[in-house]
């Protein structure tokens, strides 16, 4: 495997011929960082599936660098999604509407829409166009596992990938909000960075319909299980009057005195949701890797806002350990 530093082109001119020649290149976006192939090489994109032992079933969100590549991948770029795109594009925001026949089956598990995103990233967005095609990437992480938010996340994770492209942390620090985008009615897929009040700002005249907590599966992100760190993860709460020994605690502001732990990372000093977004994967990166800390413990943050898509990544993590007790 290479490893560079993204600040000289020529590796990204390295990292584009991989991926011309049906490779696999992790690379920073925005949001976190993706495992990338060729949208458009169904060989390539089934090394995506392989490597990071994910579940056919789970389609994945190809990246552009252009409007031309939008028209392309879809039938049916109408003029909400093109309000969509041009008010949040580049940035962190996917969206599923109608494929065209050029898009793989793999790529859309054999679902006929395709979810797209233009990733606020120059990286990402050089790497797209050097290479020559759409790239289509879930986040570099194991199936199930955190996801990755520096090179040194996927390099522990995916060490056999063929090239990773090292741009630092990635600043929104997770995964992109995702809706569809059904004739007049626009629904929320999953949560993130960008709000259901910011959606309906954009689209004044539409209703935005929340289903990421729907009975059917329309959106595997939406598994109850997801993103999780390798030891027990806990959400605080009044139940919880003392941690045990050997304890981690994610906080997110310093005015958290009721509990005390071996180890403490606070994500904000105080309280500010963009700044917890940010870190809230690193910090659960931290506590995984540190071997003093055999349970995590984090302190929840209010469902409003920003504060949904935290919310959503912080219950996925602690799925598991969530109704139980210690
Ligand atoms: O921020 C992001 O979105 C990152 C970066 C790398 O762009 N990517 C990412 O990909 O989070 P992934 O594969 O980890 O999550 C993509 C989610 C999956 O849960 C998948 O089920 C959903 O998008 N998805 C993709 N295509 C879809 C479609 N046609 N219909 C419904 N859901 C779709
Ligand atoms: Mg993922």
């Amino acid at each position: 495997m290479l490893y560079f530093c993204p600040m000289n082109n020529n590796n990204i001119d390295e990292a584009a011929q991989i991926i011309k020649k049906g490779g696999l290149v992790a690379f920073p976006t925005e949001t976190v960082y993706g495992l990338g192939a060729n949208a458009l090489n169904p060989m390539a994109v089934a090394k995506i599936f392989e490597l990071k032992e994910r579940p056919s079933f789970d389609p994945l969100i190809i990246h552009i660098a252009s409007y031309d590549d939008l028209k392309a991948l879809s039938t049916e770029v109408n003029e909400k999604i093109m309000a969509l795109a041009k008010h949040f594009w580049p940035g962190p925001l996917t969206i599923v509407m109608p494929k065209s026949s050029i898009v793989p089956e793999i790529v859309t598990s054999g679902l006929d829409t395709v979810g797209i995103r233009m990733p606020n990233n120059p990286i990402a967005l050089e790497l797209i166009t050097k290479a020559g095609c759409p790239i289509a990437a879930p986040s570099a992480n194991k199936f199930g596992q955190l996801s990755p938010v520096n090179a040194h996340h996927v390099k522990k994770q995916l060490p056999d990938v063929d090239y990773i492209l090292d741009g630092g942390n990635t600043s929104v620090g997770i995964e992109s909000t995702i809706v569809s985008i059904d004739g007049d009615i626009c629904h929320l897929l999953r949560p993130g960075f960008i709000t259901i009040d910011d959606i309906e700002k954009a689209l004044p005249d539409t209703f935005v319909f929340d289903i990421a907590k729907p009975e059917k599966l329309v959106s595997p992100g939406l598994l109850k299980s997801h993103y999780s760190p390798k030891k027990p993860l806990y959400i605080l709460n009044d139940s919880i009057r003392r941690l045990p020994a050997n304890s981690g605690l994610i906080l997110h502001g310093r005015n958290n005195q009721l509990y005390s732990a071996e180890k403490i990372i606070y994500t904000s000093e105080t309280h500010d949701k963009i700044e917890i977004t940010a870190h809230l994967f690193d910090s659960l990166h931290k506590m995984e890797e540190d071997e003093s800390v055999k349970n995590i413990f984090i302190e929840p943050v209010e469902e409003k806002g920003l504060g949904i898509a935290i919310m959503d990544r912080v219950k996925k993590a602690a799925y598991q350990y969530n109704n139980s007790s210690l």
